[in-house]
């Protein structure tokens, strides 16, 4: 039996694959759902924190593909119960055809692709969140052609979605400046293996002068409830406002993964302006990902 290729991080894939999937979204999109080519495949989707988009565009996206997908929680399963990781995923790759984790700890999805015999994806860890970067990616291709040698802004934590746009910027070759509090910035081994393409900042509108996409995310993630408060008072002067967007080029594009907070680390006149693009990034959702499971399930 061959292995199964994974999804763990966006660099499982080369920046030609990514340039080819963000293509094959752009056809998918403009198809009408029509083919079955997973008809009878099943995916399986464990989430052990909350989802509206992940879990509807997967669930979509098979559908539309002729499949279907099961919906598993750790709470009525028994890996809540601590069943090894090891073990589901022996047990649940030999019934299903592609699994999607979303998980707090992201060692929990290498370990699970490594016993698995079908596909995993990883649908959000602590580490990163590589679906949303194809979404992401293929948005801004749409709206404004290659990224390549263009600048990105990031504003903000420097969290799962901050780094996975740092192995974006080296598989795409765009040049990243982070603007992010100092206790708050990426993980100083994925800055160092961009290489000079990737630059942490302390100033939003140094990161943000003349950038051709402007990106930030909510201020604490999932499983940070707690240090909510103390975040707000770290990340104060880290809000995309109109001022942030107006040292941008004149047509750069503003993009969150969602949800988003209006009001803290985005102004709501921004999320719902004319260079805003969230709601094409949460649509595009449903087609790269159904790109990317054509090209693991269809291989
Ligand atoms: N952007 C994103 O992953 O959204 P959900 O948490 O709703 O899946
Ligand atoms: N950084 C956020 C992304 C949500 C899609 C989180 O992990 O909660």
């Amino acid at each position: 039996m061959s292995s199964p290729r994974h999804f763990v991080t966006l660099l499982d894939l080369s920046g030609t694959e990514f340039r080819n999937l963000i293509r094959r979204a752009g056809e998918l999109k403009r198809l009408q759902p029509g083919s079955e080519p997973l008809k009878n495949k099943v995916l399986g989707m464990i989430f052990e924190k909350s989802s509206t988009r992940t879990r509807v565009s997967f669930e979509t996206a098979m559908i539309q593909f002729g499949g279907s997908a099961i919906f598993l929680s750790p709470r009525d399963t028994q890996l809540g119960r601590g069943e090894p990781i090891e073990d589901s995923a022996r047990v649940l790759s030999r019934m299903l055809d592609c699994i999607m984790l979303r998980t707090h700890h992201h060692e929990t999805v290498e370990i699970f692709a490594r016993h698995s015999r079908v596909p995993v994806i990883n649908g959000l860890t602590d580490r990163f969140h590589p679906c949303q970067l194809l979404a992401d990616m293929q948005t801004y291709f749409e709206a404004r052609g290659d990224i390549g040698g263009r600048t990105v802004a990031w504003i903000g934590d420097g969290n799962n979605m901050c780094q996975t746009y740092v192995h974006a910027a080296q598989l795409l070759d765009f040049k990243l400046r982070i603007a992010c509090p100092p206790s708050y910035a990426p993980e100083p081994n994925l800055i160092a293996e961009a290489g000079a393409q990737v630059e942490v900042l302390r100033d939003p509108y140094r990161a943000a002068r003349d950038a051709d996409l402007v990106v930030t995310d909510v201020w604490a993630s999932m499983g940070q409830e707690e240090e909510r408060h103390a975040r707000a008072e770290a990340f104060r002067g880290y809000c995309v406002d109109c001022s942030v967007m107006d040292v941008a080029k004149p047509d750069a594009v503003f993009m969150h993964c969602l949800p988003a907070h209006r009001g803290e680390e985005v102004v709501a006149e921004v999320l719902e302006g004319p260079q805003s693009l969230v709601w094409d990034e949460a649509e595009n959702r449903l087609h790269a990902q159904k790109a990317l499971l054509e090209l693991l399930l269809l291989r």
